[in-house]
């Protein structure tokens, strides 16, 4: 099984690099520029406040996501039993990285199952790539990932630029719209297309929405960068142009904040806001430009690796930040903080305005 070997090599050394080097562009996020407004007589309690949702027909106590990580090697099991874990005890959803090493290698499946087995109430994500599909596979690999966990939606993500500055990458994107209705037609559960930090444009969430999927994770600029990942990689492997493109090409991608109010304002589809979502407050500013839910990566795998106590912690945080920023602006619910003003400036506010939107339409909600 030389294929899943070399695999479970990159996803261990993608796990190194990740948690060892400067990968993170949380400085470009686009959620500095945005900003909620203040109220002093917010009208409720804080205890009135619930975070509950809904989404793709499961129950979740908050509107946070545990985004697609690891899989398929030793190391991954320990670490997908840990998150499902507190998946499962605080009512969050999760996603289960890549599955095509479990695919290729059914002794792999283990680090995926035990997602399920740990989180049986949660809203759980399977995840298969778009490089794979446009090399052949489709609806019948698409089906045993949902079944090798009981996935309630699959993610497919899409990751270009990684594929581009990766050693050995398959930047095959030819013909992926095709494939993709293919999926959403022969099977029973939603499809959400997942982006890996450089953003969802709003021309590509209208083609997604034609495809027929029922959700987008943005992912954009400003978390974990997976050009300076590869980078990095490159760079060990001496392969110096691959890691110049990788340097130069770090930034590249379209912000989260903006990234959200394209796909919000252009479909009606379910929209998972992640790529350097770092605090409660980051998700409050997420799902008031539109969002239904946040997806953190990079955080959670920097906490469970130190154990359940630091991970428990920060979701604790996550949560009490979360609820006292909808409390300071009034927000019973997710919906209600929809529905809040929300004060766009700077960059982001002049992206927005050239691409079309009017960031008054946000500040001047009430
Ligand atoms: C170690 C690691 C492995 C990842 N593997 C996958 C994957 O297999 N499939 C996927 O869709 N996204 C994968 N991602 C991307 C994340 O799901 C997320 O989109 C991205 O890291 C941005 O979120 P963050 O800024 O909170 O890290 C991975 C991220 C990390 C940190």
């Amino acid at each position: 099984m030389k294929a899943s070997t070399d695999i479970e090599n990159r996803k261990r050394r993608h796990l190194r690099v990740v948690l060892e080097e400067d990968v993170e562009n949380e400085a470009y996020s686009g959620l500095q520029d945005v900003q909620l407004v203040h109220r002093a007589l917010p009208e409720i309690d804080l205890e009135e406040v619930s975070t509950e949702i809904s989404l793709f027909s499961r129950r979740l106590s908050a509107p946070i996501i545990i985004s697609a990580m690891t899989g398929g090697i030793m190391e991954a099991e320990r670490i997908n039993e840990a998150l499902a874990e507190m998946a499962e005890a605080y009512g969050l959803g999760i996603g289960v990285g890549s599955q095509r090493i479990a695919l290729e290698d059914p002794r792999r499946e283990r680090a995926f199952r035990i997602v399920r087995e740990k989180a049986p109430s949660s809203l759980v994500i399977g995840n298969l790539g778009c490089p794979q599909l446009s090399t052949g596979w489709g609806p019948r690999e698409a089906r045993r990932c949902l079944e090798m966990i009981d996935a309630d939606a699959l993610a497919i993500h899409m990751n270009p630029l990684q594929e581009a500055v990766q050693v050995g990458g398959e930047a095959r994107y030819r013909g992926l719209l095709k494939k993709i209705r293919e999926i959403v037609e022969e099977i029973d559960k939603p499809v959400i297309m997942k982006e890996t930090g450089c953003g969802v444009s709003l021309e590509d969430a209208v083609e997604i929405e034609r495809a027929g999927a029922e959700g987008i994770d943005v992912s954009g600029v400003g978390g974990t960068s997976w050009a300076a990942v590869e980078q990095h990689i490159a760079r060990e492997e001496g392969k110096t142009q691959l890691e110049a493109l990788g340097r130069s090409l770090r930034y590249w991608g379209i912000p989260t904040a903006i990234s959200i109010v394209e796909v919000v304002r252009s479909t009606r589809l379910k929209v998972i806001a992640s790529g350097g979502i770092r605090t409660g407050l980051d998700a409050a500013k997420a799902i008031a430009l539109g969002a239904d839910v946040v997806g953190l990566a990079r955080p959670f795998l920097e906490k469970v690796i130190k154990g359940r106590e630091p991970l428990k912690e920060y979701v604790e945080q996550l949560l009490m930040e979360l609820k006292t920023v909808m409390f300071l602006t009034g927000s019973r619910s997710t919906d209600e903080l929809r529905r809040k003003p929300v004060i766009i400036l700077g960059k982001t506010a002049e992206w927005l305005r050239l691409r079309g939107f009017k960031p008054e339409d946000y500040s001047k909600r009430s």
